[in-house]
């Protein structure tokens, strides 16, 4: 008692002799004449679960002077959630594989570091924050990587309608497509959104009549996200509603629905369901298929099923979807299932999170799916989730990391937070080698979650490749 009230006297001592300034906050959502009155009649209040307190400064970690040819990106939480979120880069080399070089850190911590994409002329890098609504701060976080070396952060925004940031694809004009899984609030429906070249909100779509009236329909969580830029077509695929992985949860609401737009339009041609699939939580479409033919992973099911886009269904209506694969009994409810293919659209990737199990397929015939990972062999990973083939197509890596929400949610998937470099052999089948350990490393500043990857390869200084 005694000791709290001198420390008290102390803290009121020293704000006496240095008065603390004025705070002040801008408003969040500046207003918009005519729509912010809209606003009022549609957006309920958003819940502050978490104190927006600013993040605790960290001591530096010295950047290295390496400049290799391939170079990793991990897009990373802040473990005990005090410390700022941060971009980092590493050397994924052979000669200097795993060797640090630099730590970006963005102006806030507890967002959640989720999906990392790159934009078309490699300068800039977004991340998006999964749970950063619950701090009301921005969610999408863009660096700049002009210096690939040395990623320097640029600016992070929000969008008005929608929250829970996704999946990433960059758009020929230099800016992004970013799903966002939530409404402001978390629930269904959130909205595919677009920026300009210079990251810029432009719109959150759906915005047609149609379009809305089916996303208003239909639990509308988009967070797979693919584009056939030749054949002018979107898909998105709904997960989860947010809110409901958050306490007080009756149990996480599943989707079971793709959404088939037109990208010209960006309007949904239609919804696409996989019955019971259990959260569809990506969808992707097979490089080079002459029927811009897309995979999407069903959680509940552990399945894989394919879309053919231009075919018609038995009501003569445009889309199809089936079955192509099913991963088997240790697939089921693994919580998370995302993917990545071959750019020769041979060889399918999978994480199932909760099974510690990466499975591959090689998928060159459509109608004989061969498997070429054992379901029964217990490989060295944790929690894998987010994957990606390397530029090279000779690597998948891979972070060993979903979500966590703490005690405020319901989704705490085990990691060990490790980056895997894993080898891809000629017939597609992993090999299991090389790793980055996130555990000890940022001790100083509280350890840290990598959540996703993005690789640029300068092998060719004619032909970098962003991905
Ligand atoms: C995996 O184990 C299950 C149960 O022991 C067995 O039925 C199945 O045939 C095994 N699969 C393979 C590919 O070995
Ligand atoms: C692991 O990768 C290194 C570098 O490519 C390679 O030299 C080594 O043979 C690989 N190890 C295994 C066990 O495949």
């Amino acid at each position: 008692m005694a000791r709290a009230a001198l420390a008290l006297a102390a803290l009121a001592s020293v704000a006496f002799a240095n008065p603390v300034p004025d705070l002040s906050l801008p408003p969040l959502i500046p207003y918009i004449s005519g729509i912010s009155e809209l606003l009022y009649q549609v957006v309920p209040p958003t819940p502050i679960l978490q104190a927006p307190l600013p993040p605790i400064p960290a001591a530096k970690i010295p950047s290295s002077n390496l400049k290799p040819k391939k170079v990793g990106y991990f897009w990373t939480g802040s473990a005990d959630q005090r410390y700022a979120d941060f971009l980092a880069t590493y050397s994924l080399d052979d000669d200097t594989f795993g060797e640090f070089i630099h730590l970006t850190e963005v102006p806030s911590s507890g967002n959640s570091p989720h999906h990392l994409g790159p934009s078309l002329d490699g300068k800039t890098i977004v991340g998006g924050g999964l749970l950063s609504l619950l701090k009301t701060q921005d969610t999408a976080f863009y660096f700049d990587t002009t210096d690939p070396y040395r990623p320097t952060f640029k600016k992070s925004n929000r969008a008005v309608l929608s929250s829970i940031a996704d999946e990433i694809r960059a758009k020929p004009d230099g800016g992004f497509f970013i799903t966002y899984m939530g409404s402001t609030v978390g629930t269904s429906p959130g909205r595919l959104v677009e920026t300009d070249k210079d990251f810029n909100i432009i719109a959150e779509h759906p915005q047609d009549l149609a379009s809305t009236i089916n996303i208003l329909g239909e639990t509308f969580a988009p967070h797979g996200l693919s584009i056939d830029w030749d054949a002018n077509l979107i898909l998105t695929s709904d997960f989860v509603v947010p809110v409901t992985i958050l306490k007080p949860s009756a149990g996480i609401i599943h989707a079971n629905t793709l959404r088939l737009w037109n990208l010209e339009k960006r309007s949904i041609i239609r919804t696409l369901t996989i019955p019971n699939g259990g959260g569809i939580q990506d969808v992707k479409f097979i490089p080079g298929n002459k029927e811009s033919a897309a995979i999407a992973t069903a959680v509940h099911l552990g399945q894989v099923w394919i879309i053919y886009p231009f075919r018609t269904d038995k009501d003569g209506k445009q889309g199809t979807i089936e079955l192509l694969y099913d991963l088997g009994e240790k697939a089921r409810d693994t919580i998370a299932i995302y993917s990545d293919l071959t750019q020769d659209g041979r060889f399918a990737y999978f994480t199932l999170t909760t099974a510690n199990h990466i499975a591959a397929l090689d998928i060159s015939d459509l109608d004989n799916v061969k498997r070429l990972d054992d379901p029964n062999v217990t490989q060295p990973t944790i929690g894998p989730h987010y994957l990606k083939v390397s530029p090279d197509q000779k690597h998948l890596v891979v972070t060993d990391y979903f979500v966590q929400t703490g005690e405020i949610g319901i989704i705490n998937t085990p990691a060990d937070f490790k980056a895997l470099y894993i080898d891809i052999e000629d017939n597609g089948a992993l090999n299991f080698n090389r790793t980055i350990d996130f555990t000890d490393f940022y001790k100083t500043r509280g350890g840290a979650k990598p959540h996703s990857v993005v690789i640029y390869d300068f092998t060719d200084p004619e032909k970098p490749i962003y991905y």
